[in-house]
């Protein structure tokens, strides 16, 4: 099916990025926020980075302007009732999600395609809030959503290959990198890669090396572009053991559990960049 409009629910850090990626690609996309305060302030973070994007000559002021406009805002989830495809980008609660897809499933066209940017949550289990499960995706994108390329077109049990296709396509449409799976715990990097950065952690104790080394180890000696620790720090080490937590809960693997040095970085409220420490300063 082609998709015209694009609706994406919370304009938080991820549906302000997917709200983005979908008006640079040519699309009327309706961002809905719970308030209108939040939803200016969505809208502000994608004016400032398509900005930037105009000063780094990416693109032009023109262009900036044209795909601004294709954005509407709303407090109303009626108001995406004529959207194609519905990105829902809310917190990671299962309850608010399934919720959000009962009412999506009443409000839009039957043939409207729901998907979630869940990281570790069933697809399935928010797919089965619906009367049509059929049309229900995952397609998780990646922080920051208009910079990195990949999304997982996450396939639950009873998507239709009409709806995995679709969001698949639209994705490649829109530049991205799509990649298809199945709806399992961690879908594909975050199954392989929470466990490997808990190894890494774990190592700093075990082997007794400093958080420096152990990136240059990293960088050099397997051609990381960017050490473990600078990565935990750049996702946000509450963001890490949150996913950590959820994947350990659900394949039970010690390894998936988080490391005793990030629970206490935690505590320290050290969560990496965005509080100007975490395994190095900022
Ligand atoms: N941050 C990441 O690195 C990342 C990466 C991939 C996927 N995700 C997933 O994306 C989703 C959103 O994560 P985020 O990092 O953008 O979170 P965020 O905290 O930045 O945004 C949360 C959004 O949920 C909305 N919200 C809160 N309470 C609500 C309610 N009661 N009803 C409706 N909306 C409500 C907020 O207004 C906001 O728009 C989660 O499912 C998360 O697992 C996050």
């Amino acid at each position: 099916m082609a998709i015209s409009k694009v609706g994406v629910v919370g304009l938080g850090t991820m549906g302000a990025g997917i709200a983005q990626v979908s008006i640079t690609a040519g699309h009327e996309t309706a961002g809905r926020e719970v308030s209108q305060e939040l939803a200016e302030k969505g809208r502000a973070k994608i004016e400032h980075y398509l900005g930037r994007a105009v000063e780094k000559g990416r693109m032009t002021a023109d262009e900036r302007d044209a795909a601004l406009a294709r954005l509407t805002l709303t407090t109303e989830l009626a108001d995406l009732a004529d959207c194609d495809l519905v990105v829902e980008a809310v917190l990671e609660e299962l309850p608010l999600k399934r919720e959000i897809f009962g009412e999506l499933d009443r409000l839009t066209q039957p043939d409207a395609i729901l998907a979630t940017n869940t990281s570790a949550l069933s697809v399935a289990e928010i797919a089965d809030a619906t009367g049509n499960p059929g049309r229900v995706v995952g397609m998780h994108f990646f922080n920051p959503a208009p910079v990195l390329p990949l999304v997982e077109i996450v396939r639950a049990p009873k998507s239709s290959d009409e709806a995995v296709r679709a969001a698949y396509d639209w994705a490649e449409q829109a530049g991205k990198q799509p990649v298809n799976c199945n709806d399992t715990p961690g879908f594909i990097v975050n199954r392989i890669l929470i466990p490997l950065l808990n190894d890494c952690v774990r190592v700093l104790d075990e082997a007794n090396v400093t958080p420096e080394d152990l990136d240059k180890a990293m960088v050099n000696g397997a051609g990381w572009p960017l050490g473990p620790c600078a990565l935990v720090d750049l996702v946000g080490i509450d963001v890490h053991v949150h996913a950590s937590e959820a994947l350990h809960e659900k394949l039970g693997e010690d390894r998936m559990a988080p490391p005793q040095r990030l629970l206490e970085l935690q505590t320290q409220g050290k969560l990496g960049r965005k509080t100007g420490a975490g395994f190095f300063e900022y």
